[in-house]
């Protein structure tokens, strides 16, 4: 079991991120029953975690955020680590 940080901020600046093993095993286990032109989809963004680890696995995805520095967050860690990446507001 993988403890996740529930108090203060973590080095991502979000309280309760996703450890990216967590997105790519549920990723890994849902695929198989999917069809083509997958999209992941987060409706709690966060840090982006979801969609950075989506992204490394060449699918699309869509994160929606409330808070407004978290979504800054998010396309920080994503710009960071992907190049060449397109974003739709
Ligand atoms: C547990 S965190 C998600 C952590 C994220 N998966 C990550 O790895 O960083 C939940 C997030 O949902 C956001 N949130 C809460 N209510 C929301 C809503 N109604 N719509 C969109 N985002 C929301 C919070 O601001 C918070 O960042």
């Amino acid at each position: 079991m993988k403890k996740i940080n529930s108090k203060g901020e973590n080095k991502y600046g979000h309280t309760a991120p996703y450890p990216e093993e967590l997105v790519q095993y549920v990723i890994n286990r849902t695929i198989p029953y999917l069809k083509e032109n997958i999209r992941i989809i987060d409706p709690f963004l966060g840090s982006g975690t979801t969609s950075i680890v989506a992204n490394r696995m060449e699918y699309n995805s869509t994160g929606i955020e409330l808070n407004e520095n978290y979504f800054t967050l998010s396309c920080e860690r994503l710009e960071n680590n992907f190049e060449n990446l397109s974003f739709n507001f």
